[in-house]
């Protein structure tokens, strides 16, 4: 879908601006329950070239009362900024705590979630049953906006379903009552994670608000980055999915951006950077299924795109201990850094030209043959 006469903006904005805060790049994480913790957060900052990063959603309620899950979920690091602390709810004066005690923290943003599909969110927290429910939804945004100073975003769909598409409006009243900038992932409610790609909302919604609007769905290269800025005239862009898979998308957006050469990552670096992570959440969870789970979670994402990333996400699977799983890592890398000094180049992460790779059963033995070493 193209954008509505007049919001076509032939250059590609660099930053946009939340008040004072000067969002540079661009380039926003998306909040991810599961994912976007403190440390995969962290990881992706390590990297570089994001410009602004939200937690995952933290129930209004839980963090009003203080429950100590939502207290960790919300935290962040000292040199975190800016960051966005994002809490879902339909109490507008739970929602109005929470955002005190999020502004009481020290965090930069605050940001309110009326796009989470999920059957148990919306049926008692809000989320994207708010884009039904515009009063409420108003309440709520005019009850955050008299409690707290600083500046607050909210992130939603383009609508709750195919009948009722009505991001521009929910936007406009966002806007009204003190909204800051908003993000709009491109899909509605009964979408889920299909449809069709239709960001016509989007551009919509930028054509309508002076805000700032950020354009989110889908966007893993810069391709498809490139298409939701063209599409839509937005100031910004959101990444979730893409991130998880390959967490340099942002710099390697940025350099493209910027002319600059493109950013190559090799074996090594990612096997550095998934065990620095493993590293990382081994500190934050308590117990080891915990960290079993979670690594077992991102490896489901990072692992697309891999030259044979489907045997690792295999034995990731099937992995009982998180020795299990670091030794499965170590072993794909060990044989992936190989490939790489074979070919005399790196894989790309993201899109792996099929003639670049050996053949799938030859390399499967190959691979199977020296795990079968290194195991000995
Ligand atoms: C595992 C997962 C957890 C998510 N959790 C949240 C969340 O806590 N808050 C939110 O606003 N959106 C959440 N989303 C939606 C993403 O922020 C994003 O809007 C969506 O994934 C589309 O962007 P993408 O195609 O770049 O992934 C989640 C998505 C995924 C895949």
């Amino acid at each position: 879908m193209g954008p509505r006469a007049g919001t076509f903006r032939p250059v590609i904005p660099n930053h946009y601006m939340i008040r004072h805060l000067r969002i540079e790049p661009n380039l926003v994480l998306a909040p991810m329950e599961g994912v976007t913790d403190l440390t995969f957060r962290r990881l992706v900052r390590s990297i570089g070239a994001v410009g602004l990063t939200v937690t995952e959603f933290i129930a209004g309620e839980a963090l009003r009362r203080g429950i100590p899950k939502a207290e960790m979920m919300a935290r962040f690091d000292p040199d975190e900024h800016p960051v966005a602390i994002q809490i879902y709810g339909r109490n507008p004066e739970a929602m109005a705590e929470a955002a005190r005690a999020i502004e009481d923290a020290g965090a930069d943003i605050v940001d309110l979630n009326f796009g989470c599909p999920s059957k148990k969110v919306c049926a008692h927290s809000g989320g994207s049953s708010l884009l039904r429910e515009p009063e409420l939804a108003r309440q709520i945004v005019k009850s955050v906006r008299a409690a707290v100073k600083i500046p607050l975003t909210v992130k939603m769909r383009s609508g709750y379903d195919a009948g009722l598409r009505n991001a521009p409006y929910i936007g406009r009243m966002c806007q009204e009552e003190g909204v800051e900038a908003l993000a709009i992932h491109w899909r509605t409610r009964t979408d889920q994670y299909g449809g069709v790609r239709a960001v016509d909302k989007i551009a919509e919604t930028k054509s309508r608000v002076k805000i700032p609007v950020v354009g989110n769905g889908d966007i893993v290269d810069i391709a498809s980055a490139r298409a939701m800025f063209r599409d839509t005239g937005v100031d910004g862009i959101m990444i979730g999915r893409g991130a998880i898979k390959n967490p340099w998308v942002f710099k390697q957006i940025h350099a493209q951006l910027l002319g600059l050469p493109e950013v190559v990552v090799d074996a090594d670096e990612k096997r550095k950077v998934l065990l620095r992570y493993f590293e990382g959440i081994r500190a934050e969870f308590k117990t080891d299924r915990g960290v079993l789970g979670r690594m077992k979670k991102i490896a489901n994402y990072f692992t697309h795109g891999l030259p044979h990333g489907s045997e690792l996400r295999v034995a990731f699977l099937h992995a009982q201990t998180i020795d299990d799983a670091i030794g499965h890592t170590n072993r794909y890398f060990d044989w992936l850094c190989e490939e790489e000094i074979k070919r005399g180049r790196p894989f790309a992460h993201t899109a792996v030209p099929v003639h670049d790779l050996p053949v799938g059963a030859d390399q499967s033995a190959a691979w199977a043959a020296q795990r079968d070493r290194a195991s000995t």
